[in-house]
């Protein structure tokens, strides 16, 4: 779909690295922007940036999540990107916190589709855009709890679209392998070894348009190694996983979920 000046675009867990990026190309591409997120404080400075709507909801708690839709009114362009990092071995999560990643990275997007989905398609237009991962193609050791979420956005995504399809909806996902600069990988400090490829909230921001102007299902930002291991991994995780452990892949996966504990 078309972005214009009338276009109302909301975006969660617009705070952080990414979805910053995602609020301000959807800005200059033309869109009011509502955003969202569980820290009025930490949203406060971008709202004043690009002149954006807040709404302030904890995407953890039912309630919070149908506050947020009764609050947006008519959204054009939904961007479910919020997400916990969920890493680490799933035995070291208690049961409530195994919940709240489902919550936040699962439940919520889900309903904001159903919510959002419903009222695009009555007016015949808007885009649901899902902010997945890499993750959510390829499983690795110590990230089960993530790669069931991101894994679970994309099969939702895929059958979802060709529900609003006949009714000018679009459902797009995207992506991202490492993101640099900004970003909950970012944010570990965890060094890659050289010559392995980062990608920009720029470019995961870029991708949203994309997917939002021309519908794409799917648009994967990340290196070509991690694009191509995604690829191989449907072939054979086996083969995918034996690379992962050999190339020290478990090592960079458990020093990330030491650095991002305090997230759970
Ligand atoms: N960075 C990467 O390398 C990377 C790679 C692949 C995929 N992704 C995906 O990209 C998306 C954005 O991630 P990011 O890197 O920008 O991470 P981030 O900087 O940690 O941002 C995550 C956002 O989600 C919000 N959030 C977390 N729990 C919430 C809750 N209970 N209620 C409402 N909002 C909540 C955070 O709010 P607080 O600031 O209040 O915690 C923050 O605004 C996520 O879906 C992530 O899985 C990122």
């Amino acid at each position: 779909m078309e972005i214009t000046s009338e276009s109302v675009a909301l975006v969660t867990g617009a705070n952080g690295g990414i979805g910053t990026a995602i609020a301000r190309a959807l800005h200059a591409a033309g869109a009011k922007i509502v955003l969202t997120g569980r820290r009025a404080d930490a949203l406060a400075p971008l709202a004043e940036e690009i002149g954006a709507r807040v709404i302030v909801a904890d995407l953890a708690l039912t309630e919070d999540v149908e506050r947020m839709h009764a609050e947006a009114g008519d959204i054009d362009v939904a961007v479910l990107n919020a997400a916990l990092p969920g890493s680490g071995p799933l035995l070291e999560y208690d049961p409530a916190q195994i919940d709240k990643v489902l919550a936040v990275n699962l439940r919520a997007p889900v309903q904001s589709a159903r919510h959002f989905g419903e009222r695009m398609a009555g007016r015949g237009r808007g885009s649901i855009v899902f902010i997945s991962s890499i993750s959510g193609k390829v499983a690795t050791a110590g990230q089960s709890l993530y790669n069931a979420t991101k894994f679970g956005m994309r099969g939702f995504a895929l059958a979802l679209r060709g529900d609003l399809e006949a009714h000018g909806v679009g459902v797009s996902t995207v992506f991202p392998g490492f993101i640099r600069d900004a970003g909950m990988f970012a944010d570990t400090k965890v060094s890659l070894p050289a010559g392995a490829g980062t990608r920009s909230p720029d470019d995961v921001a870029r991708a949203v348009l994309k997917a939002v102007r021309k519908n794409v299902a799917e648009i994967d930002v990340a290196a070509f190694e991690q694009v191509l291991g995604a690829q191989l991994f449907a072939i054979s995780p086996g083969m995918v996983n034996a690379l992962t452990k050999a190339s020290g892949g478990e090592k960079i996966a458990a020093a990330m979920s030491e650095a991002q504990k305090h997230k759970r």
